[in-house]
């Protein structure tokens, strides 16, 4: 069941001209929450190599920036702007706000590389989305979203109450682009608080 959605996702995809089946997944968390409106200003976190950047700046049309980030180099997509970076390091996201100073919305799909160490793996998907969620912070304009994958695991209850903290409506959601057998979960954040100064 999990191959046959698998395969089918990833033969559309091919079909349709989307660079990964990981489109499908933006698409339908978008259908169901509304995150991406025309016009956004979009930052993609992890995002080679770049489902989600053609499916952002489809959702956003051509006004507003969509700009994408990855330590892999992303190929050209007409209206995206890429960054060659990583987003633990400290630099990258001055680099990202000297493109976006006001993010509508961050979206996070990175993951790390699997060692088969299941919690040491655990532990590191977490570290990714916390920094994620401090570059969110960072970069997002109040009231705006934030999407991030995240895997289950002891770590993933108190990730969600830091996101809970920091944006006034939180869910969490498996889409059906998801392999049904993965115990990954994207945690659709909307309407950031904004940061210190401004709550
Ligand atoms: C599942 S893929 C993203 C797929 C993408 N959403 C798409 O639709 O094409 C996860 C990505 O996270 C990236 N990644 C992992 N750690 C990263 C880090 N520290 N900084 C930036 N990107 C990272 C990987 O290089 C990989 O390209």
């Amino acid at each position: 069941m999990a191959r046959n959605q698998h395969d089918h996702f990833y033969r559309l995809a091919r079909k349709e001209g989307y660079r990964s089946r990981a489109a499908y997944k933006l698409k339908q968390i978008n259908s169901k929450f509304h995150v991406i409106k025309r016009g956004n200003n979009i930052v993609d976190l992890g995002a080679a190599p770049g489902g989600w950047l053609q499916m952002a700046r489809e959702l956003a049309g051509t006004d507003g920036t969509v700009v994408g980030v990855d330590i892999q180099p992303i190929r050209e997509i007409e209206g995206v702007i890429t960054i060659v970076g990583d987003i633990t390091a400290e630099d990258t996201v001055g680099r990202i706000k000297e493109l976006v100073k006001n993010a509508d919305v961050v979206l996070c799909d990175a993951s790390p590389n699997l060692s088969g160490d299941w919690s040491y793996d655990h532990a590191r998907s977490i570290d990714l989305t916390e920094q994620a969620l401090s570059c969110a912070e960072q970069i997002l304009k109040p009231g705006g979203h934030f999407v991030v994958k995240a895997f289950h695991g002891d770590l993933f209850a108190d990730y969600l109450q830091k996101v809970r903290s920091l944006f006034k409506n939180v869910r969490a959601h498996s889409p059906e682009a998801s392999r049904k057998a993965s115990a990954e979960t994207y945690i659709i954040a909307k309407r950031f608080r904004g940061t210190k100064s401004f709550r």
